[in-house]
């Protein structure tokens, strides 16, 4: 796939300076102290200016459109409240966070309505504003679908509870509602890429294409995709719309790592036909692929709830044997397994940019230094061989 490199200029910022406000970033104590953190509105004050620092970022279309994305797009599922998720950075951090990794060249971020109940959302677009983010530099994507409860209760699909009824799913009332919910709480007047979470079984394709349609005729959106469900029902969606003329899918964000290939049979030879970008979730696998499986992180619990629901296998072992190939290519070359794990995603002709959860500020150096890393034919055969077809995930609420 072709790509750009971005060259800056100059670097003027102070890189250590900056690794210095991040020396308490492990995770672990990054959850006890943000169980106490009270956010402030003074919080990014005393970070470092936002001067782009020298990277090795690549830009590449969205599939078949001319909007430029960096080839890592930055995930903010862990950006918000850890009683939505334990492992989820508070405000201070994130916004950070975000301003490092707007530094580096990445352009590209995805949210969903549903993160921490609308705070994920939030803080990205105090983000933008604090860090005095250009809107035209960045792409920023969410999602909708999903319910987001009042509190921080993980979100549930009730479908005859009349508090939620109507406030989930891709109905034209809800999608309606939902963009100007996530407007509001981006704080922004449009959303680059708006992507339906999961596709509503309850609702007819008509009406979710034509909502679609008329909410980028608004001017709230500009181009629309879709995240993980069956391939027929994707490529049926958009052949609904290209009958009525209306907007179709640009992008599938869809799960696809070393450890659930399952998009390989269907959906990812439609996307390339198509000229569909992919931009894949969890393509770390949550973490799973990046460590030892005895090494413990304030997210290894979540990772392993990934692991069963989402990329179950008949046995434990199919994973672990996958896990072992990526260390040891790891250690060979002398990289990190994530560098590794990454490179073999971006390695696909159809992925465009996999989105990748960054919490931590090494993690973001790490994957930054590895996008230059190619994989032999024999490794990617190496880390593929033990590959054991499993049963989809669950598509549903
Ligand atoms: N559409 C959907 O249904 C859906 C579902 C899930 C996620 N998503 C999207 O995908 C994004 C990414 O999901 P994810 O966080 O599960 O993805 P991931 O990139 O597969 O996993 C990220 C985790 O890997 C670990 N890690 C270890 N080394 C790393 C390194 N060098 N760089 C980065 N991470 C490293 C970190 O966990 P440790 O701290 O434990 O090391 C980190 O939390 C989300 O933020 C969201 O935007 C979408």
């Amino acid at each position: 796939m072709a790509h750009h490199t971005y060259c800056p200029f100059a670097c003027t910022a102070d890189i250590s300076s900056t690794e210095q406000l991040f020396p308490i970033c492990n995770s672990s104590l990054i959850s006890i102290f943000s169980l106490f953190f009270v956010p402030s509105n003074s919080s990014t004050k005393q970070f470092s200016s936002m001067v782009d620092v020298p990277t090795k970022m690549q830009y590449v279309n969205l599939g078949s459109t001319g909007l430029k994305v960096s080839r890592i797009c930055a995930g903010c599922m862990g950006y918000g409240d850890p009683r939505w998720t334990e492992w989820a950075i508070q405000e201070k951090y994130a916004i950070e966070l975000i301003g490092e990794i707007y530094k580096r060249g990445i352009n590209f971020f995805d949210t969903a309505n549903c993160y921490s109940n609308g705070q994920s959302e939030i803080i990205l677009g105090k983000a933008i504003k604090q860090l005095n983010m250009s809107r035209g530099r960045i792409v920023i994507a969410t999602k909708a679908a999903l319910a987001v409860p009042d509190d921080m209760s993980f979100n549930p699909a009730p479908r005859d509870d009349p508090n939620f009824v109507n406030r989930f799913g891709t109905s034209r009332k809800h999608l309606f509602d939902a963009v100007d919910a996530s407007l509001k709480r981006l704080d922004l007047d449009y959303i680059d890429l708006y992507q339906i979470h999961r596709f509503d079984d309850d609702i007819p394709l008509e009406e979710t294409m034509r909502a679609l349609h008329d909410i980028v005729q608004s001017g709230k959106v500009r181009y629309i995709g879709a995240s993980s469900m069956p391939a027929w029902k994707f490529q049926k969606a958009n052949q609904i719309a290209e009958k009525n003329g209306w907007t179709k899918f640009v992008a599938m964000q869809n799960l696809y790592n070393l450890i659930y290939r399952e998009e390989e049979h269907e959906m990812m030879p439609y996307c390339m036909d198509a000229g569909v970008a992919v931009i894949p979730w969890s393509p770390l696998a949550a973490g799973t692929l990046t460590r030892k499986r005895e090494v413990k992180t304030s997210r290894t619990g979540n990772a392993k709830w990934f692991e069963e629901t989402f990329m179950k296998t008949r046995e434990q072992k199919d994973n672990d044997m996958i896990v072992d190939e990526v260390l040891a290519i790891a250690e060979k070359r002398g990289v990190s397994a994530a560098q590794v794990a990454l490179a073999w995603n971006l390695s696909k002709p159809y992925v465009t940019a996999p989105i990748v959860g960054i919490t931590k500020i090494k993690h973001l150096d790490d994957l930054i230094e590895g996008l230059d890393l190619e994989l032999t034919k024999e490794e990617i055969e190496a880390l593929e061989k033990n590959y054991a077809p499993r049963e989809g995930m669950p598509f549903t609420f």
